[in-house]
């Protein structure tokens, strides 16, 4: 596409132009963990196959997922359906998720055990996940974006060394306080996988790309800056070199409004995810207008409904006119939320309802 004729296509798609710094009215509109089980179809998608690894390496299914949100609500973004956990699946770290239990992997609980992974990702592993990409980029109109993703390495060093998810992390951060150069290496494994995953996301059609540190709070402020802010930095500065341009929202979940706009502020860095209890107002002083912020509905609300619901949409929206914004959940959609709630939600943003 030459330089004209890409402009002119980002003019469709509210997402890029918030990425791009403008502020538009309505602001785009998706929900993070869009494509899942509060779906019907989902759920009858899902249900053809047992495994939810063999499911999100299926590109025809991972592609139909992502497609489904879309096809009902009409979002501003697809996201691919895939996980964060496809990385170190492709490290040589098998994953498994057992029905309503979570994700489960051999945990790595001595600096030895790292040394059984792959340093960078194996071929053909993530193959799956640019094919769904190709096919998604294929069948969305001039208006949806399509967004690719990876786990930060914060959060998926997490999963790795426990080998399950767990409330504070405490496995990783003991690990990381008694093996902390084991912990680094780790640490830039990741980085590097980060970059190539998103590199290739790109090259297989995605427009913008967001890095998932779900955990990023638990962290002290020394550990957040080595584990969590710099491997981010890291990934953003890397993945501009080799993608000119490529537009990156970073979703450090709980950090504080001044952590949230030094993410912001760094070089790579388009947009910055805030969670469910950000304090909105002192983000919208401290995060740089030019950048967008997405977020923050509380997922419990959404499902919750009712007026308080239509209440908090508008309170975010005012919160955040004349800025760029990308209307957002603080976290991931709630398998329970009833649909009629997710259409009323896209309804009163663009204003509609
Ligand atoms: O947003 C989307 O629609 C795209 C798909 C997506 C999934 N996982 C699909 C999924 C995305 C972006 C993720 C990210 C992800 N995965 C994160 C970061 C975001 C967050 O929620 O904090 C994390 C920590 C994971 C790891 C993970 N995957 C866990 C802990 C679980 C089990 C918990 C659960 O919700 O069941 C998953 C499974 C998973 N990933 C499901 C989906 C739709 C549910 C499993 C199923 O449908 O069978």
């Amino acid at each position: 596409m030459d330089r004209m004729a890409a402009v002119e296509a980002n003019q469709g798609k509210r997402l890029l132009q918030a990425l791009d710094g403008h502020a538009t009215t309505p602001p785009p509109v998706w929900m993070m963990r869009q494509a899942g089980r509060y779906l019907p179809e989902y759920r009858a998608l899902r249900a053809t196959t047992s495994s939810f690894m063999e499911f999100c390496f299926n590109p025809a299914k991972a592609a139909e997922a992502t497609l489904q949100p879309i096809r009902r609500f009409g979002f501003d973004a697809a996201i691919i359906f895939s996980d964060i956990l496809v990385i170190p699946q492709a490290l040589g770290q098998p994953v498994t998720f057992e029905a309503g239990e979570g994700p489960r992997l051999a945990p790595i609980e001595t600096p030895e055990g790292l040394k059984a992974l792959s340093d960078t990702l194996e071929a053909g592993v993530l193959d799956p996940v640019y094919e769904a990409l190709d096919r998604v980029k294929g069948a969305l109109d001039g208006q949806t974006a399509l967004i690719g993703f990876c786990g930060a390495p914060w959060t998926v060093a997490s999963y790795m060394i426990a080998g399950r998810g767990t409330p504070d992390q405490a496995p990783a951060r003991i690990f990381a306080y008694k093996h902390p150069d084991a912990f680094a290496q780790l640490i830039d494994v990741l980085v590097r996988a980060s970059i190539d995953h998103l590199d290739r996301q790109i090259g297989a059609g995605a427009e913008v790309v967001q890095v998932f540190d779900s955990w990023a709070s638990v962290l002290p402020a020394p550990e957040f800056e080595a584990w969590s802010f710099q491997p981010i930095a890291r990934i953003a500065a890397g993945l501009a070199a080799r993608r000119p341009g490529a537009k990156l929202i970073a979703f450090p979940r709980g950090v504080s409004a001044r952590q949230s706009a030094r993410i912001a502020a760094l070089p790579g860095v388009h947009g910055v995810g805030l969670d469910t209890a950000a304090d909105l107002e002192s983000c919208r002083q401290a995060i740089p207008s030019c950048v967008a912020v997405q977020g923050n509905l509380d997922p419990l609300l959404l499902l919750a409904g009712g007026p308080a619901l239509e209440a908090q949409i508008d309170r975010i929206l005012e919160t955040f006119a004349g800025r760029p914004h990308i209307f957002n959940l603080g976290h991931g959609v709630l398998p329970p939320t009833p649909i009629a709630h997710v259409e009323r939600l896209v309804a009163r943003v663009r204003r509609n309802g």
